[in-house]
């Protein structure tokens, strides 16, 4: 069985089929380009092997399920790498032909590789002992990797191993999103190629494969490739002696014609330089492994005594390494990464509050990819505010590779109902969750480049966009009606407090990066003004709307109403809730939602986080005491944003218990179905966990004169270890429970840091703070 070492790895003994749908999204194999599910490579009744490549989105001719009336793109499955079949004198070799002695699949999260070990044996008494090593390159995100090693451990006999390129896939819905084009065994070296097309978004796919065997040939090898309509097959049969182990490695290309305008000839010849470059397969995994630690020294939050939560925090980390391209700013992470068609891998406000952070401070690369993809979908963002009667930059609650609203208009409830989706409608507070990672990127990178080329134009269009969403009442005051807040349990409602003060915030941000690039660079200023239309007029009205729109804040009590007419609703009492059992929606009907304070998710308690400086601490304390106990938690979001709130707020057992809750959202394999991650791992809950660690444990508060930190760190954790990118120096803060905090400039420039609202401190070397 293969050794592991239990801080680094994700282990799973033994074949329980119910768990066999969470297994593959947990195990994925993902390097931000694609992501490939852990399915078993011989298959079983319950695999469902799965690849899927970044921005490749596809809409059916038919809608993908009755009751949506209208077709709507999702992530497509492609054709399928991995696959195997073992045949002993002909007769094949899978778990559910023959009885499994033992089974161990490890994701070894350091170096990105998934290896399963099992030992079969068949009606016949024979056993055969297997194992499968996987990558999917993290330097090179075109080559993907597989090796067999079978030995049979009893017997001799014929047999017979067929790597399949294969191209007959559907997605779960049975929606067959492909065309194939080309099945061939290409040159003399025979690299089998799989070419397809995505029927509407007309995508190329081409997948190429070069198999080979490792050491000394077996007694009559033979080697057939067999083509055929949708699949290419490279097969080997050899007279197997008993114990002796024979080894193939598959090594395997991958290119679209989102990269190139020859997918399959940059497939094959990524394949062929693969293998002919030193040691082929070992060389790759090599190189891949080492791109993996290069990774990781940029994000490897580590907790000194606690080996099971340091376990989940890596899951977390690995997930969101591998759900984004930084060679890629054409398309964007879904609700639920590249494992799984929840959401129909669609792209939500879960990227830029949730996940981006993530990436702002460990690879500001992948994060300005991001950015990036958000700024060249301005024009989908215009299109629907004018939709919606406005001007300037609303962005789609839910999108894809084309960056227009896609989010579903109607859903079938678990009770048959048919309910229309609002989000789509009403869910406006997503262009403010863009332009809240734009300001922080700037702060965090200081990228010029940036701020002139798009990231004055996106706030300038985002506060625009408030300023005529917002209307003036007879009170005296602007209000923005008839939105979603993040917590969705309540829709149609008006000021969400949330949505209102995030609205007023971008239009003060745009107003300063407007009045900075006039000061900076007066020719673009000028350039952007005229190219975008921008009057005095309008700018006036910005200071009007933002100097009047209502926020929710009673002085009196301090707490912040989370939409009008919130504090009149009916109390309810969530102690005995379990959303594993199932979520308040579920229990009550959506009807009855609306007349209750319950929250799905942080709505309020998001907001304190977001404009921490602007609350003072009183007012935080009394809003997340009230807020929190009528939280359901139903949405995976949620208890990660409570866990940083409460670690913020020295609330510290409650603060783990959050965290500890977030962690297990995936980890947790006895929940089952989209309750669990069979869909997909919950890649926002997972960035929730870093931020949790980062902001609110660590206490890190991004400033514009340097790095605030104020640690809370459990006793029980001892010390708190959190590498952070900032101003393009890499910075190491080490927190002790007991209380002292190091900071470490690893490499670049020194930064400014200060504990809590300490003094500053230039961090050369090493600091205590
Ligand atoms: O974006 C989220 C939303 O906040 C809650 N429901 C699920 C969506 C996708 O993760």
């Amino acid at each position: 069985m293969t050794e592991y070492d239990p801080r680094w790895s994700i282990v799973v003994d033994g074949f329980d089929p119910d768990l066999e749908p969470t297994i593959e999204a947990v195990m994925a194999l993902v390097n931000g380009y694609g992501g490939t599910r852990a399915a078993i490579e011989e298959g079983t009744a319950v695999s469902r092997p799965a690849t899927f490549i970044g921005g490749v989105f596809n809409t059916s001719e038919l809608p993908q399920a009755a009751e949506l009336q209208e077709p709507l793109p999702e992530i497509v499955v492609a054709p399928d790498w991995s696959r195997i079949e073992i045949l002993i004198d002909g007769a094949p070799l899978r778990l559910d032909t023959a009885e499994l002695l033992d089974m161990r699949r490890v994701l070894d999260m350091q170096r990105g590789i998934l290896t399963r070990t099992w030992r079969l044996r068949d009606a016949e008494g024979r056993i055969t002992a297997c194992e499968t090593l996987r990558f999917a390159a993290l330097d090179d995100a075109h080559t993907h990797g597989l090796q067999l090693r079978i030995t049979p451990e009893n017997y001799r006999a014929t047999l017979t191993v067929a790597f399949v390129l294969d191209g007959a896939v559907t997605n779960a819905n049975a929606t067959r999103h492909l065309d194939i084009q080309r099945v061939d065994s290409v040159g003399q070296d025979r690299v089998l190629l799989v070419q397809s097309r995505t029927r509407q978004s007309g995508y190329t796919l081409a997948f190429a494969a070069a198999t080979a065997l490792v050491g000394a040939e077996p007694a009559m090898l033979r080697r057939d490739d067999l083509l055929d309509a949708t699949s290419a097959t490279a097969r080997f049969s050899w007279h197997a002696e008993r114990g002796v182990a024979v080894i193939f490695q598959r090594l395997v290309g991958i290119y679209t014609s989102r990269d190139t305008d020859d997918p399959a000839g940059r497939a094959v010849e990524r394949v062929r330089w693969s293998r002919d470059m030193g040691d082929g397969f070992a060389m790759q995994l090599e190189r891949h492994t080492r791109a993996w630690a290069a990774r990781w020294a940029a994000a490897d939050v580590q907790v000194g005594a606690d080996d099971e939560l340091q376990r989940q925090i890596r899951f977390a980390i690995y997930h969101l390494i591998g759900a984004a391209n930084p060679e890629d700013e054409r398309t964007s992470v879904g609700a639920r990464a590249l494992t799984g068609e929840r959401y129909r891998g669609h792209i939500f406000w879960d990227t830029e509050t949730f996940v981006w952070p993530f990436y702002c401070y460990t690879h500001p690369k992948t994060a300005r990819a991001l950015l990036r993809y958000r700024a060249l979908n301005l024009g989908g963002a215009r299109r629907k505010a004018q939709a919606v009667g406005c001007v300037g930059a609303l962005y789609p609650w839910e999108a894809t590779d084309t960056g227009e609203e896609t989010t579903p208009p109607f859903v079938r409830s678990p009770s048959g109902e048919l309910l229309k989706i609002l989000t789509g409608v009403e869910e406006h507070h997503i262009s403010a969750d863009v332009a809240y990672a734009v300001v922080q990127y700037i702060q965090a990178t200081g990228d010029d480049a940036f701020v002139i080329d798009h990231g004055c134009e996106m706030l300038a269009e985002i506060a625009r966009f408030w300023a005529s969403r917002a209307i003036a009442g007879d009170d005296g005051h602007f209000h923005i009606l008839r939105v979603i807040g993040p917590d969705e349990y309540h829709d149609t409602i008006d000021d969400n407090a949330y949505t209102n003060q995030l609205a007023r915030w971008c239009i003060e941000q745009a107003t300063s990066a407007l009045a900075n690039l006039g000061r900076t660079n007066s020719w673009r200023y000028s350039e952007l003004i005229r190219q975008i239309g921008l009057s005095d007029a309008e700018l006036a009205r910005w200071q009007r709307v933002a100097a009047g729109l209502v926020d929710g804040f009673d002085p009196a009590t301090g707490l912040i109403e989370q939409f009008r007419g919130y504090f009149d609703l009916e109390e309810i009492d969530l102690h005995d809730h379990d959303t594993a059992v199932a979520t308040l929606d579920v229990r009550l009907g959506w009807a009855r939602l609306q007349e209750l304070k319950a929250l799905k998710q942080a709505d309020v308690v998001m907001l304190l986080f977001l404009l921490w400086d602007e609350f003072a601490p009183a007012v935080r304390r009394a809003n997340y005491d009230y807020y929190a106990p009528r939280t359901t938690h139903d949405s995976s979001l949620s208890p990660g944003m409570h866990a940083l709130v409460a670690a913020r707020l020295g609330d510290l057992a409650e603060a783990e218990d959050f965290l500890r809750r977030a962690a297990r959202i995936d980890l947790d394999f006895t929940r089952k179905g989209w309750a669990g991650a069979a869909g997909g791992v919950h890649i926002a809950a997972l960035g929730s966990i870093w931020q949790a660690l980062a902001f609110g444990f660590l206490g890190l508060r991004p400033t514009d004169e340097g790095l605030r930190v104020d640690p809370q760190i459990p006793p029980s954790w001892n010390t708190v270890v959190v590498p952070f990118t900032w101003q393009k120096s890499q910075l190491r803060f080490h927190a002790d429970a007991s209380g002292p905090l190091r900071a470490t400039l690893v490499a670049g420039r020194p930064v400014q840091v200060a504990r809590g609202d300490g003094p500053w401190q230039l961090v050369r070397g090493e600091v205590t703070l």
